[in-house]
């Protein structure tokens, strides 16, 4: 594996994969969350607005099992937080995942692309809030004290991810990317090993129990559960410095 000319700036892409060992669901493997709840139902706008209790009930039941103390960051989001820590160049952990556990982790140069669980957004005030409890139709928005106005404060599809600029610089200047426990499926976050390619500087490398649909754009494919890929795959990055 050719390392990146240490300080080299590092992107990390981070899927529902790399929570699955802390005992969360992904969406796409046998089991997962759409193969229980309809994607148009729950994650859509349109959705929302067809039935916003159904909605709520889905990201409450979401939001109160991180909350449970059961689900805990696992070897790979502490690997990630150690890259961060020791790794003398920039890290930059974007992940699709709505969970809490990069934080909990220790990771702090971190994007959310697709929100996260733990904040709503008032849709009058337009502002994400820390929150924990169950979001209802009595639920006040706490600055502009109107009720029914709180949803979560998820990216639906057909909605923007959040920080596209930012992410697309840091894959344009990396010099290593790593793409862990993401089936591929969903665009933008699918089409950034197309773009670090295209920028032509980067080495590639995807982290997954099995080989993603980008897989062949990657330079490196190492399959395996992420508790076991990626402390490993930190550990050869750090002894090269
Ligand atoms: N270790 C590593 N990879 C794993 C593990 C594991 N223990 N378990 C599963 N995987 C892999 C699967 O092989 C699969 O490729 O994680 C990937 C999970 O894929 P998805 O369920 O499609 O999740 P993700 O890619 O994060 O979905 C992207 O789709 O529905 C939207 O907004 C949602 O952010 C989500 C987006």
């Amino acid at each position: 594996m050719s390392h990146p000319s240490a300080p080299g700036r590092i992107v990390v892409l981070t899927g529902a994969g790399i929570s699955k060992e802390s005992g969360l669901d992904t969406f796409r493997d046998q089991g997962g969350l759409w193969a229980q709840m309809r994607v148009e139902d729950v994650a859509s706008i349109e959705g929302y607005r067809r039935d916003p209790d159904l909605v709520q009930h889905f990201y409450n039941t979401r939001r109160r099992e991180l909350g449970t103390g059961r689900v805990e960051p696992n070897p790979a989001h502490l690997a990630l937080a150690r890259l961060e820590r020791e790794w003398p160049g920039e890290v930059l952990v974007v992940t699709q995942n709505v969970d809490d556990l990069h934080e909990r982790a220790g990771s702090v140069n971190l994007i959310h692309m697709h929100g996260e669980l733990l904040k709503v957004r008032c849709e009058r005030c337009d502002r994400p809030l820390p929150w924990r409890e169950d979001v209802t139709r009595a639920s006040l928005c706490p600055d502009c004290g109107r009720a029914g106005t709180l949803r979560p404060h998820i990216v639906w599809f057909g909605e923007v991810p959040f920080e596209m600029d930012r992410i697309i610089a840091a894959l344009e200047r990396c010099a290593l990317f790593v793409s862990i426990g993401t089936s591929g499926h969903v665009y933008p976050a699918a089409g950034f090993v197309a773009a670090v390619r295209q920028a032509g500087r980067a080495h590639a490398v995807e982290l997954n129990l099995e080989p993603s649909r980008g897989a062949s754009l990657f330079h490196e494919v190492r399959t395996g559960p992420a508790s076991e890929t990626v402390p490993a795959f930190v550990a050869g990055l750090l002894a090269g410095l």
